[in-house]
């Protein structure tokens, strides 16, 4: 199973507890409705101000606090989730809230849908950061790119940080930024072993410049960029609205 797919058994934890988003399982928000990216999605959908009814996805979509809000403001939303226990607990709030969306387990990186040009606007509310190698990150924005149609908005908050090497972390970070966690040999998921130890890559945390190449690297048009600085942490969000060009 994919170094990703460990986020299961977080899901499985956070349905234990009744706790209802990721934000609120990492102690980051209170409430489903007060999830740590409203603010920039607030101001993103003001700056590129979607038709009524577009059609969104959130890749990486929890338990579908973004997701739900999307499908308040009218938008016809799906969204996707590498982990079965995250996609029902997404449809049960969905159902709570009267809203319709289309929740779904998939891989961003290994995609099930064989379409095109589909959404509007895609949104990543802290998954990309999830996927850490090259090649991974390659195949996830090249579907991103892929599903959007021409002239549609990718909009980014993602970990980065200037020199990952400064960052203190109780796991180990390596050169490419990549965060290393001790595991037990028998862990399910891939999983490396160095110094007799057994390792779990769990983030990749970029400098903002190698975050923008990628993008661009991918095709996109980079319409808007912000670093909003955590002092305290050392970290900060890499904010982005990138466009899908009009023409090939
Ligand atoms: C930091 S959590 C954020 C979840 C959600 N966006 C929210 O705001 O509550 C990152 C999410 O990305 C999902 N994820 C990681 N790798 C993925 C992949 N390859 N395809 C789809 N989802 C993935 C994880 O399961 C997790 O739910």
């Amino acid at each position: 199973m994919k170094y990703y797919e460990s986020h299961e058994d977080a899901y499985r934890k956070v349905k234990e507890d009744n706790i209802s988003s990721w934000d609120e399982f990492k102690k980051a928000s209170e409430s489903f409705e007060n999830f740590c990216m409203k603010e920039y999605l607030v101001t993103a959908l003001d700056k590129i101000k979607p038709i009524s009814n577009a059609r969104v996805l959130e890749i990486g979509c929890g338990t579908g606090p973004i997701s739900c809000f999307l499908a308040q403001q009218g938008y016809k939303v799906d969204g996707f989730d590498v982990s079965q226990t995250a996609i029902e607990i997404a449809q049960t709030n969905a159902k709570a809230r009267g809203l319709d969306i289309h929740f779904s387990v998939d891989d961003i990186c290994s995609i099930s849908k064989t379409r095109s040009d589909i959404y509007d606007i895609i949104i990543d509310g802290h998954c990309m950061h999830c996927i850490t190698y090259d090649s991974d990150r390659h195949a996830a924005l090249t579907n991103v790119f892929k599903l959007l149609k021409k002239g549609g908005y990718f909009i980014i908050e993602t970990m980065s940080i200037e020199d990952s090497a400064k960052w203190s972390h109780n796991g180990r970070v390596d050169e490419q930024g990549i965060v290393w966690c001790e595991v037990k040999e028998d862990f399910p998921y891939d999983k490396v072993k160095f110094e007799d130890k057994y390792w779990i890559c769990t983030r990749r945390i970029m400098s903002p410049s190698d975050l923008e190449n990628e993008l661009k690297q991918t095709g996109f048009l980079i319409e808007h960029i912000e670093i909003i600085k955590d002092e305290k942490l050392n970290m900060a969000d890499f904010r982005a609205i990138c466009r899908k060009p009009m023409s090939d």
